[in-house]
């Protein structure tokens, strides 16, 4: 089994007892609303899919993170993971206090313990972990919306009992780990989607699962942007599609509860050492992955998993170029494998997806699988 990222798998889900007394003290203590990216990053955090972070980033953390991509000490780590604050807010916390942290709702969620409170240059962290520093990129936006005081230190947090949509598929790292481990799969492959799984989809992962023992489907349902198909939906769309044309005994779909910050190169990395985290030995880099509008490149996500150790990573990227049906191949190809012009290559953009499924219209078979089209097109009229 593949070392969890940093040698040590992080538990920090406060157990019945600490939770009843958390709850019990909380009015007490002072507290911080999170936003929804840090009540998702509360949760990754807890569980040990960030490992080896045990709390929101200190400040050596954070600028290792931005500046460096490795945190001190040298492990690879891409992508900030924060708890801000306003000035006044942070100016009325002492370091070393327990600060109980509550979701939008009020309710509380987990436990700080405050270590250290730091400013920080939002503009660099745009420019360093997003390439751009344009608000209209959904994650730099996310970047500009915090407060400008940071806090950092260990958390503890409240378990979370997944919604129904995700109760057969809501696994922490430990249990894909037993899982992988109880099938005897030496070598897995994670598949991060946001997306519903379309042919090109479906051949990456079909290609990779020829080469290891088992495949992961790890769709990330967190919060994505507006635009993005609803995770239910696509929950719909994938135990559909794995019932009818994935090995059962090769092949487990399990969720990711992360908020994607359309990173692109910087999260590729981050969405593999997570995956490493689940157990995963191998992770799929497909085209433009993570990515948004036209801020990377297509393979810009591949080729930056050249700058780093590939041992301190430990997982291993597969890449594929970018898929497709060829008419005169008669099945899916890349441009590495098929000789003929773009005129025999079933594309369609994102965009015209979806005018066809508002239409009621299916897009071609070779392109989407006609079960998953149908429960696209009744989604796109319920809305
Ligand atoms: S992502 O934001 O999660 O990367 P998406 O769900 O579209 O978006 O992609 C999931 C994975 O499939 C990523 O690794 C991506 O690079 C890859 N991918 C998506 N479409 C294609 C395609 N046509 N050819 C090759 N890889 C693709």
């Amino acid at each position: 089994m593949i070392a969890p990222h940093g040698g040590t798998l992080i538990d920090r889900v406060l157990s019945a007892d600490a939770e009843a007394e958390l709850k019990s003290k909380a009015s007490k203590l002072p507290s911080i609303t999170l936003n929804n990216r840090e009540a998702s990053d509360l949760r990754m955090i807890s569980i040990g899919a960030f490992s080896p972070l045990s709390g929101f980033m200190r400040q050596a953390e954070y600028e290792g993170a931005v500046k460096d991509a490795h945190l001190p000490g040298g492990i690879p780590w891409t992508i900030p993971v924060t708890l801000s604050t306003d000035a006044a807010t942070a100016g009325s916390l002492s370091v070393g206090a327990e600060v109980a942290l509550k979701d939008a709702d009020g309710t509380v969620v987990g436990s700080l313990e405050l270590e250290e409170k730091f400013g920080f240059d939002a503009k660099l962290e745009a420019r360093e972990v997003y390439r751009t520093e344009d608000e209209a990129h959904p994650g730099v936006a996310n970047v500009y919306s915090q407060g400008e005081v940071l806090l950092g230190g260990p958390i503890r947090a409240i378990k979370v009992n997944p919604a129904d949509v995700y109760a057969d598929t809501d696994r922490p790292p430990a249990e894909t780990r037993r899982i992988f481990q109880e099938n005897g799969w030496n070598s897995v492959v994670g598949f991060q989607t946001r997306n519903p799984i379309h042919r090109a989809h479906e051949y990456i992962m079909k290609c990779a699962l020829e080469l290891v023992d088992g495949l992961m489907i790890h769709p990330l349902v967190g919060e994505t942007k507006s635009g993005d198909i609803d995770a239910e939906v696509r929950m719909r769309c994938y135990k559909a599609l794995l019932s009818d044309y994935y090995p059962s005994d090769r092949t487990l779909l399990s969720v990711l509860p992360a908020f994607m910050r359309y990173a692109g190169p910087k999260e590729a990395i981050f969405h593999a050492i997570v995956r490493k985290n689940y157990g995963c030995t191998h992770f799929i880099v497909g085209r433009d992955h993570a990515g948004v509008g036209d801020y990377y490149g297509t393979y810009d996500a591949q080729h930056i998993f050249s700058e780093f150790d590939a041992g301190a990573l430990a997982i291993s990227p597969m890449m594929f170029e970018h898929s497709f049906f060829c008419t005169e191949c008669g099945g899916m190809a890349t441009a590495k494998t098929c000789p003929h012009p773009n005129e025999n290559h079933v594309f369609l953009s994102g965009t015209k997806v979806r005018e066809m499924l508002v239409a009621g219209e299916r897009p071609p078979a070779e392109f989407t699988r006609p079960e998953i089209a149908d429960i696209l097109i009744e989604a796109a009229r319920a809305e």
